[in-house]
Formats: C-alpha cells, structure tokens, sequence
C-alpha cells in the first residue's frame, strides 16, 4: 500500500457529533482535540511526513463569542501539550495563517512550540489556525509587492515556485490526500493553491469518530486513484 506523503485534514463535525449524543456542542470540540491528538501519532508511525490539518479559519470568528472562546481555550491546552508529543516523535510542528489576529498569550505559544520544534525532521505538522486560503494569498501579494518595491524582486523572476514561496507552506511539499470528514463536500477556503492536483477524499464520519479504521480506508480510496497531474498518463 502506497502511503501519501502528504495528508491534509479539514476537521469537520464536532458539533453535529456532539449534538447525535445530545451534548453540547463543546464538548465535540474537546473529544475533537483529543482524537486529533491520537490521530496525529497514528498518522506519524505510519510513515507519513507531512500533516496539515484546517483546525480554526478566518471565517470562523463569525460564531458565537462563546463558541469561540472555548475554542481558544482548547487551542491553549492544546498547543502547550503539542510541545510534549513534539519532542517524542522529533515532529517539528508550523502554524499557517495569521497568528496576528490571536490572542498576545496564543500568539506566544506558538512562537514558543515552533521554536523548539524548530529543529526536528522527523515529521512535519501544520495546523492552520486563522487561516483563510485567499487571506493567505492577499498576505503574500503584500509581501510580494513590499519586495518589488524595494527592489528584491523583479516581474520578469516571479515564477510559479516564486509564488508559492511567499505562502504560508512554504518549503512544504503539496498534500497528496485531503480528507474532509462530516459529509461536506468543499474546500471551504482551505490550500486554495496547494490542492491543485490532490485526490480528494470525503466520508460522512465526523470528525470525533474519525479513527484509524477510517483513516485506512481513505488512504485504500487513495491507493485505488489513477494520480494525473495534467499528462496523459501518470
Ligand atoms: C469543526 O467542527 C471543528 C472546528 C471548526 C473546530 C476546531 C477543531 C478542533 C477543536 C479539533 C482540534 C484542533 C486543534 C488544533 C486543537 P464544527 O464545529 O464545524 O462541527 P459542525 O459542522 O458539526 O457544526
């Protein structure tokens, strides 16, 4: 079986899951988190590099201002435990999106666990936190034109690995496999860029149930796929 050497996540459906139990919706939040905790070290020693998973986007401030506070508090728990799992499984662990628009103490934290991450090859977890895909592409084109203006960049260089070196993944391959879990089929603003030829997977488990049996059979789905990249014949 041919393991991907990119996974990415959009984790859907804690709340749906959580209300099938008739229970609040934080609570699939927080069995959300723990099963992204297991699921990262299963997806680890099956040998897959890189793990990308869409955990809080740009558009979700938009929910309740308790909603999202539970949320963050979770992002806190979770991000200070993340350090312990970082040493053990050598995972150097990236935030994309704009760490600016959280909060100063989260904002520590990730500068924090990236820092001592910094340095581990092993594996390599991102997890999008405000991120929006066309956020991430106008914060680039800022870049890009600050860069033109004071010389460092010229029209004619600007290539597509150019491009994508302004992204919030840059130096990380394109994902392989994106996997959506809870029966949603879009991309809703995630990677707008980086899936351009990744087979897309999607399962109506949501994501707290979303195990490593689950997990087998998107990665069979995977393996069953004819992979093109625009040629006649991969
Ligand atoms: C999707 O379910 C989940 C979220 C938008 C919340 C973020 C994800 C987690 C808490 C998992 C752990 C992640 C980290 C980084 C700790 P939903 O609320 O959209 O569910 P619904 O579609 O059923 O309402």
């Amino acid at each position: 079986m041919k393991i991907p050497n990119h996974i990415a996540i959009i984790l859907d459906g804690n709340g749906r899951w959580a209300k099938s139990k008739g229970r609040p919706r934080s609570y699939g939040h927080v069995v959300g988190c723990d099963n992204l905790e297991k699921m990262c070290n299963v997806i680890c020693d099956m040998g897959v590099k890189y793990l990308t998973v869409y955990a809080f986007s740009t558009e979700n401030w938009k929910r309740s201002a308790e909603e999202v506070g539970v949320l963050m508090n979770l992002f806190r728990r979770y991000l200070k435990r993340c350090e312990r799992n970082a040493k053990k499984r050598q995972m150097r662990v990236k935030i994309i999106g704009d760490p600016t628009g959280m909060a100063p103490d989260i904002q520590d934290m990730i500068a924090e666990l990236e820092g001592m991450s910094a340095g581990y090859d092993h594996m390599f977890f991102q997890i999008a936190l405000n991120y929006g895909s066309r956020d991430e592409m106008r914060r680039a084109a800022a870049k890009m034109t600050a860069d033109a203006r004071d010389g460092k960049l010229r029209p004619e260089d600007m290539s597509e690995e150019v491009f994508a070196s302004y992204l919030d993944t840059a130096g990380i391959p394109d994902p392989d496999l994106l996997i959506r879990t809870s029966g949603e089929q879009r991309l809703s603003n995630f990677l707008l860029w980086q899936l351009a030829y990744t087979e897309f997977y999607f399962t109506e488990t949501p994501w707290p149930a979303f195990d490593e049996k689950e997990l087998m059979k998107a990665i069979e789905a995977y393996n069953n796929r004819d992979r093109r990249f625009g040629d006649a014949k991969s």
